[in-house]
């Protein structure tokens, strides 16, 4: 991981929560936090990713616990919270990067894979974020969700993911809102394409990769560590009039249009 460039231990006392926080940007932001301070709590579907998260962390020094559960399921995401305010003393800081996504032609597509996709990303972060209420509420903090550049940019093959991720974007400004007075920041990030991550697998395999780096006016794909930095700098006291703000991180990607989703469509 490149050096940071913020002060150190900008989270020192700090417990955060992380959805999908096994794996891609979710574990580099979690891997972040821990290296300035805060305690992490890992939410994800599979409880190995989590731990091999979670051992990283701690091999570096950094205090994480995990708590395997669907961001579908209320309740159990609801006792994940409570589990892991009760292990890292409380909750100052929650981050949603738990979603699902794949190409998929709106003509196709059936409902339940539409419905999966907005079920996880979007219903999923409203539950983080209710369940998160609770514990925020008590002595004020902070969230961002990880959104994308679909949300405003009209992409093919995308209708199921850009609807859910502009839910968020939504969402962010009312909680941001309701919750201001309660000292809850609310916020999101609108991340590019991203190098070495499973989203990009899945919407540029292959050639699709080649064309679309050569086509951000920034030259090249994002790293995780930049969304985990630009996370950071949101939830920390640098960020602290910051609310109800998506802030986009796409290396100019979205000025251009929906660009080879729309060759892969064959438009
Ligand atoms: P990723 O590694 O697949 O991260 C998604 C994580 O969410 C996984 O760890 C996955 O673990 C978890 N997850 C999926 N469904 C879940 C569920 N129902 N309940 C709980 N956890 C669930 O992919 P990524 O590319 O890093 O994406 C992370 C975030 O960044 C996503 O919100 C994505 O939309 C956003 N984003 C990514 C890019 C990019 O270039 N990669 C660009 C824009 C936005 P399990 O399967 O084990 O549950
Ligand atoms: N194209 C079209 N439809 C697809 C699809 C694809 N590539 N993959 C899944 N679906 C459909 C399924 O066919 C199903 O619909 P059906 O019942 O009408 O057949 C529906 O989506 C739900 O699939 P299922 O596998 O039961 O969903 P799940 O809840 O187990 O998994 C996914 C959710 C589909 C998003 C899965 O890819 C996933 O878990 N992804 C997490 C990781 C990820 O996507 N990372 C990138 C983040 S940007």
């Amino acid at each position: 991981m490149a050096p940071s460039v913020f002060a150190p231990n900008l989270l020192a006392g700090k417990s955060a929560l992380v959805t999908g926080g096994g794996s891609g940007i979710g574990a580099g932001i979690a891997r972040l936090f821990a290296q300035h301070g805060a305690k992490v709590a890992l939410v994800g579907r599979t409880a190995q990713k989590l731990e091999a998260t979670a051992a990283a962390i701690t091999a570096s020094g950094g205090v994480a616990t995990v708590h395997p559960c669907d961001v579908r399921d209320f309740p159990a995401l609801e006792k994940a919270f409570d589990d892991a305010a009760s292990a890292n003393g409380g909750l100052d800081v929650l981050v949603n990067s738990a979603a699902g996504n794949f190409l998929a032609p709106a003509a196709t597509l059936s409902a339940n894979g539409f419905r999966a996709v907005v079920d996880i990303d979007l219903c999923g972060t409203f539950n983080a974020c209710r369940a998160a209420f609770a514990h925020l509420s008590k002595r004020g903090g902070s969230i961002v969700s990880i959104t994308a550049t679909q949300a405003d940019v009209p992409t093919p093959l995308q209708c199921h993911a850009g609807a859910a991720k502009a839910g968020i974007a939504k969402l962010t400004r009312d909680l941001a809102l309701e919750w201001g007075k309660l000292g809850i920041r609310v916020m999101a990030v609108a991340p590019g394409p991203i190098e070495d991550t499973e989203g990009m697998s899945r919407l540029a395999p292959g050639d699709a990769a080649d064309k679309l780096k050569s086509r951000v006016p920034l030259g090249r794909y994002g790293t995780i560590d930049e969304i985990a930095g630009a996370t950071l700098f949101l939830v920390s006291p640098a960020g602290a009039y910051v609310t109800g703000a998506t802030l986009l991180m796409d290396g100019g990607t979205s000025l251009l249009g929906p660009g080879p989703f729309l060759e892969m469509m064959g438009g």
